[in-house]
């Protein structure tokens, strides 16, 4: 019975482990004022004077199909989308609140058009949902004012209802916003207090296939970091999410974006440590992504045209530990060596013990040539002087037989060179 659950789980996570890709979409009627989605905690605009910025969202220039061949574009594969953020705003039509794109003056459903582009386009569906509401008072005062807290906590699974029962299939469900009043507390006192049992429970009545994140407080199907690439334990699924700039939602005067290559540094760290990358955009309040954005996922798109090999389904590489400047993935018998400071007409592997058969540079076929030195480095040779790849390049490297480092027994025998036994 255990392992039919096991294998259960593992057959759910199959196309999130191939897909080490997504597209994160912070989007609402914060856009309107572009300081971030967090704007009306931040400034103190009270809720009924928030509520009039749904008069002025009319996202005339939405579309969900443009939105889709973005993430493709990317080589991406599956999106993540805030269907209602810790302001409240429901980007769906929901029976119980009124505060929805769907009653205000867009009159429309974003998250039904995003949902049919997302299955168009052959891309997995993510929706994001705030368990939190800041218009409700008990969020803030859930000691003296149980009855508020109460109405939002049935909110929350009313709407989650709604969310997996009114878009037919959904792949992911992204929690956020778990803590009371902003308060830092135990992770049970707030899944106690969400009955977030009861509500994954529901989620997977109503989706029996779907992959739930960890952010209810207790322990989901994947986990997930934020702002930096950490893998979790071994045979654990994780995702880390990033913004591209300084915001979640779009901050209009943002001039922070990370470099094309930083992004793909941290793409390739999270599939070298099997994890995915969610990296995040957040479109104006016209509905469009900005040139800032488009213009870094379609350079990391065409990058994984000729490197993607190395990233969908990448495996974990620990036979060889990685020095300074690159790092491992591997996919079966391939192990990739991408490398970020490219070093000149030759790559040092140190204290390697396998034989490399082949090693290719992906960018442009260019077969090194490979010749063994002490301390068991390995050096590629004949390579370029300057980097094939101007982001990263990466080497596939077929190594005869289970790829294996030496065994440092006398961590001060490389000075003489004998790491690897007596120098020749
Ligand atoms: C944080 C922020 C939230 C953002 C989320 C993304 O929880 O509060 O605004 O949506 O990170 O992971």
């Amino acid at each position: 019975m255990k392992s039919q659950k096991a294998s259960t789980l593992q057959q759910r996570l199959k196309w999130f482990h191939e897909a080490r890709f997504g597209l994160f979409i912070h989007w609402g009627v914060h856009a309107v004022m572009g300081r971030g989605e967090w704007a009306m905690f931040f400034d103190r605009i009270p809720a009924r004077e928030y509520a009039k910025l749904a008069d002025r969202f009319r996202p005339k220039r939405f579309d969900a199909d443009a939105w889709a061949q973005l993430a493709l574009d990317a080589g991406m594969k599956y999106m993540v989308l805030t269907t209602r953020h810790h302001d409240g705003f429901c980007l769906f039509d929901s029976k119980v609140s009124d505060f929805t794109s769907v009653k205000t003056a867009a009159g429309r459903d974003f998250v039904a058009e995003y949902v049919q582009a997302c299955r168009k386009a052959g891309l997995k569906v993510g929706l994001y949902y705030s368990l939190m509401d800041w218009r409700f008072p008990g969020y803030f005062n859930y000691k003296s004012n149980p009855a508020s807290a109460a109405a939002l906590r049935q909110q929350c699974h009313d709407q989650v209802r709604e969310l997996l029962t009114n878009y037919g299939k959904i792949d992911v469900l992204w929690y956020d916003g778990l803590w009371l009043n902003h308060e830092a507390g135990p992770d049970e006192t707030w899944a106690k207090f969400w009955k977030s049992k009861e509500l994954n429970a529901m989620a997977k009545r109503l989706q029996p296939d779907i992959l739930i994140n960890n952010r209810a407080g207790i322990p989901a199907d994947f986990g997930t970091c934020e702002g930096h690439v950490s893998a979790a334990e071994p045979g654990q699924a994780w995702e880390a999410c990033m913004t591209m700039s300084s915001g979640w939602g779009q901050i209009k005067h943002d001039v922070n974006f990370k470099t094309t290559v930083q992004l793909l540094q941290h793409l390739v760290a999270a599939a070298a440590g099997e994890g995915n990358f969610l990296l995040n955009v957040g479109p104006g309040a016209d509905g469009t992504i900005r040139n800032a954005e488009t213009s870094r996922l379609r350079e990391m798109g065409r990058w994984l045209k000729v490197n993607g090999e190395a990233i969908y389904g990448s495996q974990r590489f620990s036979g060889i530990p990685a020095e300074f400047g690159y790092l491992w993935t591997r996919k079966g018998k391939d192990c990739y060596l991408h490398i970020f400071h490219w070093p000149g007409k030759e790559m040092v592997i140190p204290l390697v013990k396998s034989k490399v058969v082949s090693a290719t540079v992906l960018a442009t076929g260019q077969r090194a040539k490979v010749r063994r030195e002490c301390n068991g480095r390995t050096v590629l040779y004949g390579l370029p002087e300057t980097p094939p790849d101007k982001y990263i390049t990466t080497i596939r490297i077929r190594f005869a037989g289970e790829p294996e480092a030496v065994k440092v027994t006398d961590p001060a025998a490389w000075l003489t060179g004998e790491a690897a036994g007596p120098a020749r």
